[in-house]
């Protein structure tokens, strides 16, 4: 019987106990959240951390799910704790948002453990979560619940992708759904929980992104880009633009005891939630030019540039949209004051801005440094309260004990 898909009946019937009796040899069954050695399991955990893994690697999460555990072993501590406190526990793990779906979603869960007595037990219940996407609910489903889920992550089309040869942009949605369909197919109904479990340590271990083991590997034998020998050529996926840089100035302001002005992030945009030096937006430029050094260079060349105390008036027009409330506040102030805070060296650095790569761009950041006297603290304040900003005076050791801080804030007051 024809099938939809470009491997034989008898090579996707054997995919998954193949693939399980290479998991029970050779996989990993000691990580922290893993369930699939109780027959009581956890959702609460697996949901913990397949947010964390969502975009970072098992040994950077594996720090953050243990503090995460000790500090909220139940998702009523995590929903009955303060955003600060989930923030700072979060602080460096990047991807902000997926903290504040944490702490949402915690809220959520709780509401509805309160009225059913137990956690979701269907996929759409699941998805329903904030910061749970179809992959998540199908691990959460699978591994969480003992019942049946699919999962479709980056690691498992990087597999599937090879081991069919489906050269479809990844990005595309028809893919999507080729490799979602093929997922199922090759799902087992009785045990998709170490199925998932095991796909994962496929495409982390084995089948990686640029050193496949294909010697060692279950499925070498009707692996399709294997046969080919390209497999690294998949999967396909649409280039993506060069990112833009942007550059911007980070203002130290101290206070004459060498305390530091620091603003909440707004929930909404970058570093949500999180303590933020206020920034000035120096200048924008849109892609880095092809290559590499060339990039490098020019992103120099920008970022010298900004070192230069700027005046604070020029760039108005142009950056206007990217200040928070607070930030035009303080910009407005400094200009009316005529206070120019002063490019200060970073130890670390040699004088060059931090890098900063975020998702949509690469971020250089340099730090700027202004005291004032206690009257114009007071002027100062006075302005941020009328406003109703959240804002703090605090030492650079202070903040760092106390405020959840971006990994990026953290190079600044350290250098
Ligand atoms: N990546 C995403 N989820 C994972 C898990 N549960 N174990 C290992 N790696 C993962
Ligand atoms: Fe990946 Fe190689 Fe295995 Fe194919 S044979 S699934 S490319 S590790």
């Amino acid at each position: 019987m024809p099938t939809q898909f470009s491997q034989s009946t008898q090579s996707l019937d054997s995919f998954a106990p193949r693939l399980l009796d290479w998991f029970a040899e050779n996989g990993r069954h000691d990580l922290p959240w893993q369930q699939h050695q109780t027959d009581t399991p956890n959702p609460y955990v697996v949901w913990l951390s397949e947010v964390m893994l969502q975009q970072t690697q098992v040994t950077t999460v594996l720090p953050y799910f243990a503090r995460f555990m000790e500090s909220f072993p139940t998702v009523q501590d995590l929903a009955a704790a303060d955003w600060d406190t989930v923030a700072e526990h979060w602080a460096g793990l990047g991807y902000y948002a997926r903290a504040r779906n944490l702490h949402k979603g915690a809220k959520q869960l709780v509401e509805i453990i309160d009225e059913t007595g137990d956690f979701p037990q269907s996929l759409v219940g699941w998805e329903a979560i904030s910061g749970v996407g179809p992959s998540t609910a199908g691990a959460i489903m699978a591994m969480g619940l003992h019942r049946y889920g699919v999962i479709c992550d980056g690691n498992v089309k990087r597999v599937l992708t090879r081991w069919a040869a489906i050269d479809g942009d990844i990005t595309k949605s028809a893919t999507t759904k080729e490799l979602w369909a093929l997922a199922e197919r090759l799902t087992p109904k009785e045990s998709s929980g170490l199925f998932a479990q095991a796909m994962m340590d496929m495409g982390a271990t084995l089948c990686t992104r640029s050193k496949p083991a294909c010697l060692l590997c279950p499925l070498q034998d009707d692996c399709l880009a294997h046969a080919q020998g390209r497999e690294t050529e998949y999967p396909v996926k649409a280039k993506k633009q060069p990112k833009p840089s942007k550059f911007s100035n980070a203002l130290l302001i101290k206070d004459a005891g060498g305390n530091i002005l620091w603003l909440q992030r707004p929930d909404n945009g970058i570093w949500g939630g999180l303590w933020s030096l206020p920034l000035q937006f120096v200048e924008k430029i849109n892609g880095e030019a092809n290559g590499k050094t060339t990039g490098k260079k020019q992103a120099a060349d920008n970022a010298k540039q900004s070192n230069v105390p700027i005046d604070v008036r020029s760039n108005e027009k142009v950056y206007e949209a990217e200040f928070t409330t607070a930030e035009q506040i303080i910009y407005e102030w400094l200009a009316k004051n005529d206070l120019v805070t002063e490019s200060v060296s970073h130890s670390l650095l040699n004088d060059t801005p931090i890098k900063h790569s975020l998702t949509h761009f690469h971020w250089y950041l340099t730090p700027h440094q202004l005291t004032i006297d206690s009257t114009k603290v007071v002027a100062l304040n006075a302005k941020l309260n009328a406003a109703e900003i959240e804002f703090k005076w605090l030492t650079a050791q202070q903040a760092k004990d106390s405020l959840g801080l971006p990994r990026a804030m953290g190079k600044i007051i350290e250098g």
